[in-house]
C-alpha cells in the first residue's frame, strides 16, 4: 500500500470558511479537519488536489484553550454535529469572521462589515425535522471494538456513519430535535425488535423497515412517517398503532412505500395512517401547514428571525410588486406581503407551489400569486409580452420593484444574474445558505447595486453552516 505523506509539528494558522484548519508545509495549502488556531499537530495527507491538499490529525502536540469537552456521547462516530468541540459563543464569532472572509475573497468586496450574527437562543434541540434509518449491521464503535465485547444483534436505529452508506450508528440520545423525538426513536426500535421485522439492507436490497421521519413544531405537532422497503401497508399501519401507544403526543401518521433501490422517498406518495393530515408551525404573525414532504426551514425560531430581518429591510411605501425568486412552499413573500402591493413567488417544486397556496388562503393572504417553474425561464419573461401558442398557459410576471432570493446552494444562474441586472429592480434582498456562492453573484450584482448592509444569522449551531443576507440598492 502508497504510504500517505505525513508532516510532523504543525502549528495550524487559522480556520477557514468550510471549517478547516489551514498549514502550509513545503509552501502548500493543506486542511486539516478538527483543529482551532494554535493547536500543534502531526497529520497525514488524505486526499490530494492540485493546488491544496486535505490531512487528518494523527497526534496532538498542544491545544486550544477554546477547546471544550464534545457534549455528545456519539460525536466521535456521527457525522452531525461536527463543531460541538468549540463553545457556542466562539462559534458565532468565527462565522461572522468567516461571511467578512468569505466576501472580501470570492466577492472582491473592500472591507465588509457584517452585523453581528443572529445567534439562536438554544444551540441544541433546535430542528424541527430528523431522519433516522434503520440497518441491519450496526456501526460498532472504537470503545465497543476496545472492550471485546461479543455483539450478536447488531440491527439499529439512528444516523448513516459519514461515509458509510451500509452503516448505521445507533443513537441513544440526539441532541438536535427536541421531545419526544428520542422518545420515538427508542420506542420504534423496540417496537421492531419485539415484532423481529426485518431491518432494511442496501447493499442486498431486502428487509421491511427503511427509514423513520420524524416532524415537530413550534406549535406542539408531532409526525411521524414510517418508510418501508416492501408493500405492507397493514405492517406499516400496526407499527405505527403501536408507536402512538408507546408515545400519545405523536399527532399525525404516514408511510411511505419505497421499493426500489434508491433512498429517495420523493417520487412516491405518503400514505395516511392516522391522526391529523397536517402539524401547524407558526412563524410570527403566519401559520403554515406542514405536510409530510412539505419542505420548512429546519430551525423553526431561526427561520422566524431570519424572514423579520426580511421584513423589517423592506423599503416600501405599500405599493410595490415584490418577486420571491426560489420561494418555496412561501414563506418569506407570505411573511411580507401586507407591507407591499402584490407578492409574486417562483419556485420548480409544483407541490411547494400547491402547499404556498394553500398557506396564503390558510392565512388570509389576498395579494399574493405563486408560480411553478424555473426561476431562469420565467424571470426572463417579466414585465414583457407573452407572444405564442401557449399565451394563456404561461404565467404573467411583473416587472419587479423589489426582489427576495433564496436560492440553492449553488447560487443564480448566470442567466439570472443578467436578468436582474436588466430589470434593475430598485432593491435585492439577498438569502443565501452558502455565502461563497452568494459571494460569487454579489461580485456581479455590483455592477449596478451597492451593499447596504449585511446580515449572518445561525440556523445551525455545532456546525459550520452560515446563512447570510445581504441588502443590495440600485445605483
Ligand atoms: C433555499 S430553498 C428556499 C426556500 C424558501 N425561501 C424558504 O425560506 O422556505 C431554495 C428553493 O429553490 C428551489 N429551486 C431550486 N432550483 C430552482 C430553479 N432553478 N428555479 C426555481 N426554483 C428552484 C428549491 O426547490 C427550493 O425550494
Amino acid at each position: 500500500m502508497k504510504k500517505q505523506r505525513s508532516y510532523t509539528d504543525q502549528t495550524i494558522e487559522d480556520i477557514e470558511y468550510a471549517g478547516h484548519g489551514i498549514i502550509k508545509p513545503e509552501g502548500r495549502v493543506v486542511f486539516v479537519e478538527g483543529v482551532l488556531p494554535g493547536e500543534i499537530v502531526d497529520v497525514a495527507i488524505t486526499r490530494k488536489k492540485r493546488s491544496h491538499a486535505f490531512a487528518r490529525v494523527t497526534a496532538w502536540h498542544a491545544r486550544s484553550d477554546e477547546r471544550r469537552e464534545p457534549f455528545c456521547s456519539h460525536f466521535a462516530d456521527c457525522g452531525g454535529c461536527t463543531w460541538q468541540y468549540l463553545p457556542y459563543e466562539a462559534q458565532l464569532r468565527y462565522k461572522e469572521r468567516f461571511v467578512a472572509d468569505v466576501l472580501r475573497q470570492i466577492g472582491d468586496i473592500e472591507e465588509p462589515v457584517p452585523l453581528p450574527i443572529l445567534g439562536c437562543d438554544g444551540d441544541t434541540y433546535y430542528r424541527n425535522k430528523l431522519d433516522f434509518s434503520f440497518a441491519p449491521i450496526r456501526w460498532i464503535t472504537q470503545e465497543e471494538v476496545d472492550s471485546g465485547q461479543t455483539i450478536t444483534d447488531r440491527r439499529a436505529l439512528g444516523f448513516h456513519v459519514k461515509g458509510r452508506f451500509d452503516r448505521v450508528l445507533e443513537v441513544e440520545h440526539c441532541y438536535l430535535q427536541a421531545d419526544p423525538s428520542n422518545d420515538i426513536r427508542t420506542a420504534a426500535r423496540e417496537i421492531a425488535l419485539a415484532h423481529d421485522y426485518s431491518f432494511h439492507d442496501p447493499a442486498e436490497h431486502t428487509g421491511l423497515l427503511r427509514s423513520l421521519i420524524v416532524r415537530t413544531s413550534e406549535a406542539g405537532g408531532v409526525m411521524v412517517i414510517l418508510v418501508i422497503g416492501e408493500d405492507r401497508p397493514d405492517i406499516a399501519g400496526a407499527f405505527l398503532s403501536a408507536l402512538a401507544e408507546r408515545v400519545p403526543s405523536i399527532s399525525s401518521a404516514f408511510y411511505i412505500i419505497n421499493t426500489t433501490l434508491n433512498d429517495d422517498t420523493s417520487p412516491h406518495p405518503a400514505f395516511h395512517a392516522f391522526g391529523d393530515e397536517t402539524i401547524t408551525e407558526r412563524c410570527g404573525h403566519l401559520e403554515f401547514a406542514i405536510h409530510p414532504k412539505s419542505f420548512y426551514q429546519t430551525n423553526s425560531r431561526q427561520a422566524e428571525r431570519l424572514y423579520t430581518v426580511v421584513r423589517e429591510w423592506i423599503e416600501t411605501d405599500g405599493k410595490e410588486t415584490l418577486l420571491d425568486l426560489y420561494c418555496g412552499i412561501g414563506s418569506i413573500g407570505l411573511f411580507v406581503a401586507d407591507l407591499v402591493g402584490s407578492v409574486v413567488g417562483i419556485e420548480s417544486v409544483p407541490e411547494a407551489i400547491e402547499r404556498a397556496v394553500e398557506n396564503s388562503r390558510l392565512n388570509k393572504i389576498g395579494n399574493a400569486r405563486f408560480y411553478a417553474g424555473d426561476v431562469r425561464e420565467l424571470l426572463a419573461t417579466a414585465g414583457g409580452q407573452i407572444l405564442g401558442a401557449d399565451q394563456a398557459s404561461t404565467p404573467v410576471i411583473p416587472k419587479p420593484d423589489i426582489v427576495v432570493l433564496d436560492p440553492p446552494r449553488a447560487g443564480l444562474h448566470p442567466k439570472v444574474l443578467e436578468t436582474l441586472l436588466s430589470l434593475a429592480p430598485r432593491q435585492i434582498i439577498y438569502v443565501s445558505c452558502k455565502p461563497s456562492t452568494q459571494a460569487r453573484d454579489l461580485a456581479a450584482l455590483l455592477e449596478r447595486y451597492r451593499i447596504e448592509r449585511i446580515q449572518p444569522v445561525d440556523m445551525f449551531p455545532q456546525t459550520f453552516h452560515i446563512e447570510n443576507i445581504v441588502d443590495l440598492r440600485l445605483r
